[in-house]
């Protein structure tokens, strides 16, 4: 029966491998039905999904209120493009301006197109506002960081995978070390129009930076004139524990960049936030997209957000988020090949003491899933435990329950 059922996965996991680009490399679980925390793969297998969509399931899988407001909307009007106004869209970025307080929003599709959204807006800011030569603008960014795959994005990366043989990159990046005051200080010039920076890197393996360097680096851009560009596209959206990462800190960046769980798991919805200064440097015809505010993506979106604020998923996240690193410090304290575990709200990590080309934490991750509970290395040495924000503390046990097992088995 075993062999029967496995036979089922692995042909749906061959006419990817067949078929499909291999830009990725999935754990050899096929996912047909989630609900809330859970997904069941196309045997019925039920799991513990402790990715999240790299957190774009915060309102869990398949939120039925997100879902009710999608198909109702999907069958009255899905898309216009902006030759046209639309009746949700501007409904919608006046939810947002309420909620984060900024003037504008300019509405796009995937996190990467966000960044790319964000480095023209800034580059048009530091032309039209800082005095900055044409074709001068610089944009300092931070060695670990990921924004997405897109050219700008990769240009950003130092990390070989992402942008080694696709070269040449955008000019005009400055690369320098996160959480080194020092190393940005070196970097500012009077060309420097914006840093673009996550708050907590999420893809580097959850490095939670110093509070007093994100506090420093706010006040230095405020001082040279250059805009705070924060990248929560990953750590937005009551993650890790607050509606924005950056209210941890009271840092109130120029720019926001806001994506994933902005649909709560069912459209590529993303956003940029800013106020008129830099958002009106942008004037029609100089940006857009055919799907950006489109009136299913503004519909979703305002149900996604008025969950979070309604189930109160900022709070769960902080108070889950603490107490799975507690119980984990607790439990995992006897095991020496646990280094850390690390983050903030419900964006953890545990980092390994082993070399990054070991596959223990591969091995580990599919002990997990066998024993139900879906996970991801970030690196070969990190996994991230990231579930959706509606989990609750008996769920949490069990989940831990899990990880320890397997964790004593390797
Ligand atoms: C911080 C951050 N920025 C940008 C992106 C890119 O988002 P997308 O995959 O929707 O383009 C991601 C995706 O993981 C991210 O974590």
């Amino acid at each position: 029966m075993q062999s029967i059922k496995n036979q089922i996965s692995q042909n749906y996991i061959l006419l990817e491998e067949k078929y499909g680009a291999h830009n990725y490399h999935p754990l050899p679980v096929v996912l047909d039905r989630g609900q809330g925390i859970y997904v069941w793969d196309v045997e019925g297998k039920q799991y513990f999904d402790f990715l999240s969509a790299y957190s774009a399931v915060n309102q869990g899988h398949c939120h039925p209120r997100i879902i009710n407001v999608l198909i109702e909307q999907a069958k009255n009007l899905t898309l216009t493009s902006r030759a046209f106004y639309n009746s949700h869209l501007g409904r919608y970025e006046e939810f947002v301006h309420n909620l984060f307080g900024y003037d504008k929003l300019l509405p796009m599709n995937t996190g990467a197109e966000a960044v790319e959204t964000s480095i023209k807006l800034a580059r048009k800011w530091g032309y039209t506002h800082k005095n900055v030569a044409e074709n001068q603008a610089q944009i300092i960014v931070f060695n670990g960081n990921f924004h997405g795959r897109t050219m700008a994005a990769v240009s950003a990366s130092n990390d070989p995978s992402s942008y080694k043989g696709f070269g040449p990159y955008l000019p005009g990046l400055i690369k320098v070390d996160y959480n080194s005051i020092e190393a940005f200080k070196k970097a500012i010039n009077p060309n420097v129009v914006a840093i673009l920076i996550e708050p907590i890197q999420g893809e580097a393996g959850i490095i939670v930076p110093d509070n007093e360097y994100m506090k420093s680096l706010y006040l230095l851009c405020k001082e040279n004139k250059i805009l705070f560009i924060a990248d929560e596209i990953q750590t937005g959206l009551a993650r890790t524990g607050k509606m924005l990462a950056c209210d941890h800190l009271d840092i109130r960046p120029d720019l926001v960049l806001l994506g994933k769980a902005l649909s709560g798991g069912t459209l590529p919805v993303s956003a940029v936030l800013a106020d008129d200064e830099v958002m009106m440097c942008i004037h029609p015809g100089e940006h857009g997209s055919t799907y950006g505010g489109n009136p299913l993506a503004c519909a979703v979106a305002i149900e996604s957000l008025q969950i979070l604020l309604d189930e109160n998923l900022a709070s769960n996240a902080q108070k889950m988020g603490e107490f799975f690193r507690n119980e984990l410090n607790n439990i995992l304290a006897q095991y020496p090949i646990i280094k850390e575990v690390r983050g903030k709200g419900l964006l953890n990590a545990i980092e390994l003491d082993i070399p990054e080309d070991s596959d223990i934490a591969w091995n580990l991750c599919i002990s997990m899933s066998e024993h139900g509970l879906l996970a991801k290395p970030t690196h070969g040495n990190i996994i991230r435990f990231a579930p959706p924000l509606t989990i609750n503390q008996t769920q949490m046990r069990e989940a831990i329950s899990i990880i320890e097992n397997c964790i004593q088995k390797i």
